[in-house]
């Protein structure tokens, strides 16, 4: 097998972590199973991720529709979370990871934010891979968010409407600050984008696997790497074009 090129792995690697619900149901085991499974996975991947160097790492968590699961699953995944975000801290000290959060915070319980704010400020000075995870996250959401604060920015008059372009977008949404991701997975065979990253996915390489999130694994991150390494992103230019400005 093609060992991986180091220079040539993603940047921003996104993922929409799904199939843990089927994972357990397929073993006859209750879902919040194949949730706490999916936590190993976490724990795997982040490690891994921040081993190879990468700068970046976004993980859809929770999206901003997901309350809509039953009553008894969402206690279950917040609990989930909560207990995560607090058994890793020390991890990511050790990594020198940097622990962000995006999404709609105020919907979550004030437990939960307690255990994100302690692992953000804890992890604050860190400088290696930012992990970002999305929680209450909605693609929507966000870009309304950012259009509105910056309709107040006009109305206050300390923005000038002319002065909006791409770049101040981009900047006021939750991602302000880290580049654009340069692969999406997502795994279990779901081939949508389930509301995430609608901005900031625009011109991301999409990556699709059958395997479902909690047998994801280093291996399968590998074969990920390996096929996104094997893409020619043209960025609308011409192959011609992409291979005159290498030489
Ligand atoms: C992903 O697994 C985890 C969350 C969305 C929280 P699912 O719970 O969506 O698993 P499936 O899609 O039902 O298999
Ligand atoms: C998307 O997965 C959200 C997360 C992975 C957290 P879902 O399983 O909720 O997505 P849909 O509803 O099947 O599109
Ligand atoms: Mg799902």
């Amino acid at each position: 097998m093609d060992t991986l090129k180091p220079e040539n792995l993603p940047g921003h690697l996104a993922v929409i972590m799904d199939g843990n619900g089927r994972w357990a149901k397929k073993r006859m085991l209750r879902r919040i199973v194949g949730h706490q499974k999916g936590v190993e996975t976490v724990r795997v991947i982040v490690d891994e991720c921040s081993r190879l160097g990468i700068r970046y790492l976004t993980l859809f968590a929770f999206s901003a529709e997901n309350w809509l699961r039953p009553k008894t699953e969402v206690k279950a995944l917040m609990a989930l979370l909560k207990k995560y975000v607090r058994d890793s801290t020390a991890r990511m000290m050790q990594n020198d990871i940097r622990f962000n959060v995006i999404g709609k915070r105020a919907d979550l319980p004030a437990d939960v934010n307690v255990e994100l704010d302690a692992a953000i400020q804890k992890t604050a000075g860190n400088r290696g891979m930012l992990l970002t995870l999305a929680l209450s996250y909605g693609g929507r959401q966000e870009i309304v968010s950012a259009a509105k604060k910056l309709a107040i920015e006009v109305q206050a008059g300390r923005l000038d409407p002319e002065a909006i372009d791409e770049r101040l977008f981009t900047e006021s949404l939750f991602t302000g600050g880290i580049p654009e991701p340069d692969l999406l997975i997502r795994t279990s065979g779901e081939m949508r984008i389930s509301n995430f990253l609608l901005w900031q996915l625009a011109y991301a390489e999409l990556y699709f696997t059958e395997v479902n999130w909690p047998d994801f694994d280093k291996n399968q991150l590998a074969i990920a790497f390996r096929n996104y390494q094997a893409r020619e992103r043209r960025f609308g230019m011409t192959s011609d074009q992409l291979r005159q400005g290498q030489e």
